[in-house]
């Protein structure tokens, strides 16, 4: 989608962040946003912003780990606008502990909201937008932890390679379709949000403490989060990469892509001692 102007856009996890971001720099770019979070007053606040920068937005309050719930997304955007060209599946949630102590609960939440979000988002807008015949974009929000794996983050870094995984493929069904859809796939490095603080206030609120391991992971991803570019920029080079139709997406991340290369460098020995 090489212009924006007047597309309809919707955007999950629009009420802070990088979906934030996406959503006022597609509005600056002339399209009108759909703003979708689970938070009422965050989706409020963002749809008064597009508002004031002259989008016709309006606010869905949506959970995406609820197949249902982005179904009535879906079915509000189509009921305003009557066409969706772009849509970002953004939402996410941060969660640290190992593999095998993190509890099958915190799996399930991680999984829920960063794998079936962007499912569910797939499987209720991509039918509508094939069926509408327009050119159109899907992204979705993984991670550097999408491409490469650290320690103590095996839920939230399983669910973000999931959605790598998903992104290929929906990129080949619609390549192999012709159709005029692009994908994106956004692997951020840090990039200065709430994702860590809503964290914090989850964990308080449940009475959970983590692990020290967990804990220590933790506060390492704070900093790098805090010290990340804002999401404002990060939503500038996603909207540029949804106009110029590039795949690859790296906010902030450029540096990480060197770590990719020992992996291929393994694969390729692996493969060399295989008998
Ligand atoms: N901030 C970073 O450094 C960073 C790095 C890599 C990837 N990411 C990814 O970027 C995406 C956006 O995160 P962010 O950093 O902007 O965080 P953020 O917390 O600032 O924004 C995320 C928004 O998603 C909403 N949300 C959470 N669960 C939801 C659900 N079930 N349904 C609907 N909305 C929900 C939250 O209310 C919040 O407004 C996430 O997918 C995250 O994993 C962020």
């Amino acid at each position: 989608v090489d212009d924006l102007q007047g597309r309809i856009a919707v955007v999950t996890g629009a009420g802070s962040g990088i979906g934030r971001g996406v959503a006022l720099a597609l509005a600056r770019s002339g399209a009108d946003v759909v703003v979708a979070d689970r938070d009422s007053g965050r989706v409020a606040s963002v749809v008064e912003e597009l508002t004031a920068l002259g989008s016709d937005s309006v606010g869905v309050v949506t959970d995406v780990s609820d197949a249902s719930s982005v179904e009535r997304l879906a079915d509000a955007a189509y009921a305003r606008f009557g066409r969706v060209h772009v849509l970002v599946n953004n939402a996410g949630v941060a969660s640290t502990g190992t593999t095998w102590a993190s509890p099958l609960d915190e799996w399930a939440r991680v999984v829920g909201v960063n794998m079936w979000g962007p499912v569910n988002g797939v499987r209720s807008f991509v039918p509508r937008m094939l069926s509408g015949g327009q050119p159109g974009h899907v992204v979705n929000t993984s991670s550097m932890a999408g491409l490469i794996a650290a320690t103590l983050t095996g839920a939230y870094t399983t669910s973000k390679h999931a959605v790598v995984g998903l992104s290929k493929c929906l990129r080949a069904e619609l390549q192999g379709l012709g159709a005029p859809i692009g994908v994106s796939v956004v692997c951020p490095g840090g990039v200065a949000t709430a994702i860590m603080d809503d964290e914090l206030v989850r964990t308080r609120e449940t009475g959970r403490r983590l692990p020290a391991d967990a804990q220590e992971m933790f506060d390492h991803l704070k900093q790098t989060v805090d010290g990340g570019i804002s999401g404002e920029a990060a939503g500038e080079i996603v909207t540029d990469a949804i106009r110029a139709n590039r795949f690859w997406v790296f906010p902030n991340s450029e540096d990480y892509l060197a770590l990719l290369e020992p992996e291929h460098d393994e694969m390729r020995s692996c493969v060399s001692a295989q008998k």
